[in-house]
């Protein structure tokens, strides 16, 4: 049996993340990238948007004061209790999801006007990535947008976070989605300046398989 607490596909190694404070990735307050899209893009208006991997929850947080009906999946109980805090304390209305977003219930399929994520497609193994970019596009109503804040575009060599070769992410994005709006030019934490890029797609009206 594989050590849970070694495997990132198990909520158990996760939860010790956040309890051991290893959370290297965790702003603790709203992505910067998100808040500027948001705010700023005029094309990304208040909808019904889902958080794949939504940790802490404070970019949902942000998302729900501006008017979107944001749900929030994570499997970590700790992030989650961490969320549900955030949610009260802002008096916030996130309907917080406590699930593997690989098992969500079909019943959300096509649900979504927003599918958005950040540093949790770099979070999950490899051989996932496939399945990742099929369940957005699943759960995404057509003309759904899929929103990343793709990091980091560097070539490390271990993860998680693992590296995300933007080019290959195109290729492998082409087949599911149009590329709607590329910036590089964004407001990213220092550290992570030059090293992602907010990608906007949005699900065909109709794919022919
Ligand atoms: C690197 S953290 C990023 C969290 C958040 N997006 C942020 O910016 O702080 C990745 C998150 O994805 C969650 N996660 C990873 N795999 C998951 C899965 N299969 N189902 C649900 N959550 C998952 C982890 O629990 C963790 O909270």
């Amino acid at each position: 049996m594989i050590n849970q607490l070694n495997n990132i596909e198990h909520p158990n190694f996760w939860d010790m993340q956040y309890e051991s404070k290893k959370t290297g990735w965790d702003l603790n307050s709203p992505n910067p990238v998100f808040n500027y899209l948001i705010n700023e893009l005029p094309f990304i208006n208040p909808s019904k948007l889902i958080i794949l991997g939504s940790g802490k929850g404070f970019d949902a947080v942000l998302a729900n004061e501006k008017g979107y009906d944001v749900t929030a999946v994570d499997f970590s109980s700790t992030a989650n209790s961490y969320c549900r805090e955030l949610n009260q304390k802002f008096k916030t209305q996130i309907n917080i999801i406590e699930k593997d977003f690989f098992e969500l219930d079909g019943s959300l399929n096509g649900t979504f006007d927003i599918v958005y994520e950040y540093v949790t497609y770099c979070a999950i193994s490899l051989s996932k990535r496939n399945q990742f970019l099929k369940l957005v596009n699943k759960l995404l109503k057509p003309e759904g947008r899929f929103i990343t804040v793709l990091f980091p575009i560097d070539n490390r060599e271990d993860g998680p976070p693992f590296s995300v070769d933007y080019n290959q992410f195109l290729l492998e994005t082409n087949h599911l989605f149009n590329l709607e709006y590329l910036d590089k030019n964004i407001p990213s934490v220092k550290p992570r300046k030059g090293k992602e890029i907010l990608l906007v797609f949005r699900k065909p009206l109709i794919i022919k398989e």
